[in-house]
């Protein structure tokens, strides 16, 4: 079958199944150009609450797949490879967050979405990298905070916020990868770039930024900002929307340390390719399931994040 064939195929069968594909701003650009919605994880979760398509093809990893089935249940919900995870999710299993959570009583657990829905399950509130500010400030400021499992965002939102919340250690291994000097050798050969950076980035990377946010966040920065030239450290598929959004600016991809390649991809993300999705939607599997009692302790954490976020214009 040729690319057009499968572009082809895809548009029919999202018709005849009433199905919808939402897609993660770090997929493939084919992935980008033919999903109905092209978002970050706050994005994709709202978008997933508020379908009322019949299928949902989470065109991201796991995790962003399972947040859609725990606020949709009623719908079925597919991702093109079921192995598509996530370094933070595994680096905190429901098990041992129950048990770090148990020795520091008193303390209300914050999750990053990046986790599965065992651990959405173990929390209190859920944030992403777009609204973890803005809940963390609506919490009364003597609250004692657990924050994982992402070390380096919650470092961030700890400066940002005067707070010292308890940190679970784990990180992405995209952004914990990215190499501080030859991003600053490449701003000394382009000085007028600017370097926009993802919170899951370390601190020493964060300092030398001159916008850190999320995937969003950094796509709304580039486009609003005057200058024309940018380094991007973050996983290299934003770089597709932030080039149509802005054709006349020039987005260089921070690099990673030790590779050969210029960008610094996430191998999960990747996983997902336009076979992948047309198989999917034609075979409706793989499907992600949830555990029901897992999922009705899940959705309470998550419908927190998403009340707290409207309140914010989120
Ligand atoms: P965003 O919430 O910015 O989309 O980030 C998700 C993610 O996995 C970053 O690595
Ligand atoms: Fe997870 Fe990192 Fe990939 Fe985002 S870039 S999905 S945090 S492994």
């Amino acid at each position: 079958m040729t690319k057009e064939e499968i572009i082809q195929n895809i548009r029919s069968l999202r018709k005849e199944k009433n199905a919808i594909i939402l897609a993660h701003y770090y997929q493939d650009t084919e992935i980008q150009d033919i999903a109905d919605f092209v978002g970050d994880s706050l994005a994709l979760a709202k978008w997933a609450a508020k379908t009322t398509a019949d299928i949902i093809v989470l065109c991201g990893v796991h995790f962003m797949g399972e947040t859609a089935k725990i606020l949709s249940p009623s719908k079925r919900v597919f991702i093109p490879d079921m192995k598509a995870g996530c370094s933070l999710a595994d680096s905190c299993p429901a098990d041992e967050f129950e048990k770090f959570i148990n020795e520091h009583p008193n303390h209300i657990v914050l999750s990053y979405v990046n986790t599965t829905a065992a651990v959405k399950a173990l929390t209190d509130i859920v944030v992403t990298s777009t609204n973890a500010k803005q809940i963390v400030d609506s919490l009364p400021i003597d609250e004692k905070i657990i924050f994982g499992p992402d070390k380096n965002l919650g470092d961030y939102i700890n400066k940002l916020t005067g707070r010292n919340m308890l940190l679970w250690q784990g990180v992405c291994h995209v952004h914990e990868q990215f190499s501080l000097i030859k991003i600053l050798e490449l701003k000394e050969n382009h000085p007028d770039a600017l370097i926009l950076a993802h919170p899951e980035c370390p601190k020493y990377l964060l300092e030398v930024a001159d916008h850190v946010g999320s995937t969003s966040s950094i796509l709304k920065f580039a486009t609003n900002s005057d200058k024309k030239q940018f380094i991007v450290a973050t996983e290299a598929g934003i770089i597709h929307q932030m080039k149509k959004e802005n054709p006349d600016k020039e987005f260089i991809p921070a690099p990673p340390e030790d590779s050969t390649c210029a960008c610094n991809e996430c191998f999960y993300m990747k996983m997902n390719t336009l076979e992948k999705l047309y198989l999917c939607l034609k075979n409706e599997r793989p499907e992600i399931l949830v555990d029901e009692n897992i999922r009705i302790k899940a959705v309470k954490p998550i419908e927190r994040m998403l009340e707290i976020s409207a309140k914010h214009g989120l």
